[in-house]
């Protein structure tokens, strides 16, 4: 028995997490095991009803669940930035989820828009640093004549930052990226396992040569990382080149290890090669606490109760969960149905079929608990 949490947050997320917790109770029948859910009613509505994001309640409940299935959070009644930094960015924080693991894989049946490449030249995994970089929200805005004074504390870091600018400036904004030894440690170390498994390559992502701050840490640290793992090969890649070869020669890639933004960047490129963001999964994890799983898109406000959303990347995502809690043979299964969906044609219409959201998800609910 597993007790899973559950945020269906805005905009179709609360569909396409029905849908997905349909096809792991599937999986569940299948596979004997159980699942009692718990589902938290967090985003746009709420915030809007009580002002709140996430309270401490919240946190607190949430911290006895191992995983969180995440539907998607955005709100056209809600500035940008409100929702996913109070409360998707949050959580990530909070839980210090600091692997972002989205896998770039073309399904057998989906198009890709690169010519000439295959299910066998698509199938790599990004490892996104999820709590440093640019992220992290230090920064402001300022405008003439306003007192201009830098210094920025934070509990984790307590920075104080000494500078003294001066500018003729009408407004100056400024946003500070921090990258930390042990943050790089951490999860260069789990993209080195990872690679380890899958026996190719380790590609390390940065822009060492003009932020070489930041990302001269970072670089310094995976060639250290690197000692400890002998029988990884390993190579760097610049991010702009990088999406250059993801175009151009997606199969020279196997486990792809990045800083949080560059992540965030590529993995949207990652995820049109795979067939577009229907079908992109992501899981946060952090493997000694609470991981949270979730489609990469986002909420699709205008596709709201329609039932069009296509469910795969959320079911995908909960592939990812359940191969997290260790229900392997069951995550590889959902992935199996996925792709029996997608032959049989039972797809959404973007990805040109006519079912409907939960049509779709229900067959591969059906397919799973049959094994095929
Ligand atoms: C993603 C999203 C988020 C990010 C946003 C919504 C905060 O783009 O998960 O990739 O930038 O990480
Ligand atoms: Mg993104």
């Amino acid at each position: 028995m597993y007790k899973i949490a559950t945020i269906g947050g805005d905009g179709i997320g609360p569909e396409i997490v029905d849908v997905g917790k349909k096809v792991l109770e599937a999986a569940g029948e299948k596979f004997s095991f159980e699942i009692e859910w718990t589902d938290f009613d967090i985003g746009a509505d709420r915030y809007l009803a009580t002002g709140e994001l996430l309270t401490e309640d919240d946190l607190t409940d949430l911290k006895e669940f191992k995983a969180l299935y995440f539907g998607a959070i955005g709100d056209e009644r809600v500035k940008p930035g409100i929702l996913e930094k109070g409360i998707l960015l949050a959580l990530r924080f909070h839980f210090d989820q600091y692997v972002n693991l989205r896998p770039i894989r073309l399904l057998d049946g989906v198009e890709t828009p690169l010519a000439g490449k295959g299910p066998a030249e698509i199938d790599f995994v990004v490892v996104r640093e999820n709590t440093e970089d640019f992220y992290v929200g230090i920064g402001s805005r300022l405008q003439k004549h306003q007192k201009i004074d830098l210094t920025v504390g934070r509990d984790l870091y307590n920075v104080k930052f000494g500078l003294d600018v001066e500018s003729d400036a009408e407004e100056i904004a400024y946003q500070i990226g921090v990258i930390t030894r042990e943050g790089s440690r951490r999860v260069q170390t789990y993209a080195f396992d990872l690679a380890k498994r899958r026996e190719r390559i380790l590609t390390s992502v940065d822009k060492a040569n003009v932020l070489s701050d930041v990302y001269g840490l970072w670089r310094e640290v995976f060639t250290e990382t690197a000692k400890r793992y002998p029988d990884v090969k390993t190579e760097f890649n610049y991010v702009d080149a990088i999406t250059m070869w993801f175009v151009k020669n997606p199969e020279w890639f196997d486990v792809v290890v990045t800083p949080n933004m560059f992540g965030d960047i590529i993995t949207d490129l990652g995820a049109m090669i795979q067939g577009g963001l229907g079908l992109a999964p992501g899981g946060n994890i952090n493997p000694g606490g609470t991981s949270m799983f979730e489609p990469i898109h986002g909420s699709a406000p205008k596709y709201r109760g329609m039932d069009v959303a296509n469910p795969i990347a959320t079911i995908w995502a909960g592939s990812l969960l359940l191969d997290h809690i260790g229900e392997d043979e069951a995550a590889t299964a959902v992935v199996s149905a996925i792709e029996k969906s997608i032959r049989d044609g039972v797809v959404t219409k973007d990805m040109g079929g006519s079912a409907g959201t939960a049509k779709a998800g229900a067959y591969i609910a059906e397919c799973v608990k049959k094994g095929k």
